[in-house]
């Protein structure tokens, strides 16, 4: 590993740590105001299917994309978990036996397994709907309008015409195989939404007008293609032990990828391509957006 890959994967893990310690507060078993109670078996499985482990790559990332802009760190952690929780429970939602059908999920077993189909269904909803919480509860520094600017792009990018769209596509992709522009767009829905807010967040909670949220929305989408890209290509190239989930699934399963249509020297020079593309756009920013360079590198060079 070079000296500046070691420096990042450290920084990742300071800024996971972080995110953990306050994602075990935010999911624990004391109802807030207008709650009844938080019951165990449902809180279990939330925390179960947020804190078993993870990168933690979208929190890093509005955390990031906010001090880029001097944004407030308290704001940025909390919308950082917010995103976290509503990341996690995709990939609750992801794993359930009428999806992907997976029982490995960061090195444990995924929280159908753990528990059962009807509360990972549960826990799936609770961390969706809490990511909203989170947002707009008073504990979240942020001025009101920020708030609502940030709820808005969440919604978006993960229901219909975002993650939950983009996963209704890939499903269907399974039995009617698309495109390159297709699979472009279904990648761009299920993951890069997701990745595209992380990024514009941290300018949204900085205050900043259109031009960088602009930038940073493109940056956002352009790592969102990468990390795809690099997921799929793990999918073929490493094993269960690295990942921490189930290896050759997506030619098992007939997953329309583009790794399988243009095939593994392709999706290496794309990645590339795509690093580069993501670097220039943070080049007005100079130094200050080195650490978001890194991430990018970072996403698209990993081994897990
Ligand atoms: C996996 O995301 C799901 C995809 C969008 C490909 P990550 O690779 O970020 O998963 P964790 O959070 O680190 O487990
Ligand atoms: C998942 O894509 C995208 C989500 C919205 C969860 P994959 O199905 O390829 O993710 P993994 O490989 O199971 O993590
Ligand atoms: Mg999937
Ligand atoms: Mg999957
Ligand atoms: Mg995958």
């Amino acid at each position: 590993m070079t000296k500046s890959a070691d420096a990042f994967e450290k920084s990742l893990n300071t800024h996971a740590t972080l995110v953990e310690a306050r994602l075990d507060i935010l999911l624990d078993a004391t109802p807030r105001p207008a709650e009844v109670v938080r019951p165990r078996r449902l809180i279990e499985a939330m925390h179960y299917g947020a804190l078993n482990g993870g990168k933690r790559l979208r929190p890093y990332l509005v955390m990031q994309a906010a001090r880029l802009f001097g944004g407030s760190e308290e704001a940025a952690l909390q919308v950082g978990c917010a995103l976290e929780c509503l990341h996690s429970y995709s990939l609750v939602h992801d794993d359930l036996p009428a999806m992907d059908d997976d029982d490995l999920r960061r090195g444990k077993p995924t929280v159908h397994k753990q528990y059962d189909e009807a509360t990972a269904i549960l826990a799936g909803d609770g961390l969706l709907t809490y990511a909203f919480d989170i947002i707009a509860s008073p504990d979240t520094p942020l001025p009101d309008a920020a708030k609502v600017a940030l709820v808005l792009e969440l919604s978006r990018a993960a229901g219909i015409g975002g993650m939950a769209g983009g996963q209704m596509l890939d499903l269907v992709a399974e039995t009617d195989q698309p495109d390159e522009a297709g699979i472009v767009m279904l990648q761009a829905m299920k993951t890069g939404a997701l990745l595209r807010f992380a990024c514009e967040a941290g300018a949204i909670i900085a205050g900043r007008a259109t031009e960088d949220r602009d930038r940073l929305r493109r940056f956002g989408e352009i790592i969102g293609r990468a990390f795809q890209l690099a997921d799929d290509l793990l999918d073929i190239t490493s094993d269960a032990a690295t990942l921490g989930k189930a290896t050759g699934k997506d030619a098992a399963k007939g997953k329309a990828t583009l790794v399988g249509l243009k095939g593994t020297d392709w999706a290496r020079a794309e990645l590339d391509r795509l690093v580069a593309e993501a670097n220039a756009l943070l080049e007005p920013y100079g130094e200050q957006a080195e650490p978001l360079k890194e991430a990018a590198h970072f996403i698209a060079y990993r081994k897990k």
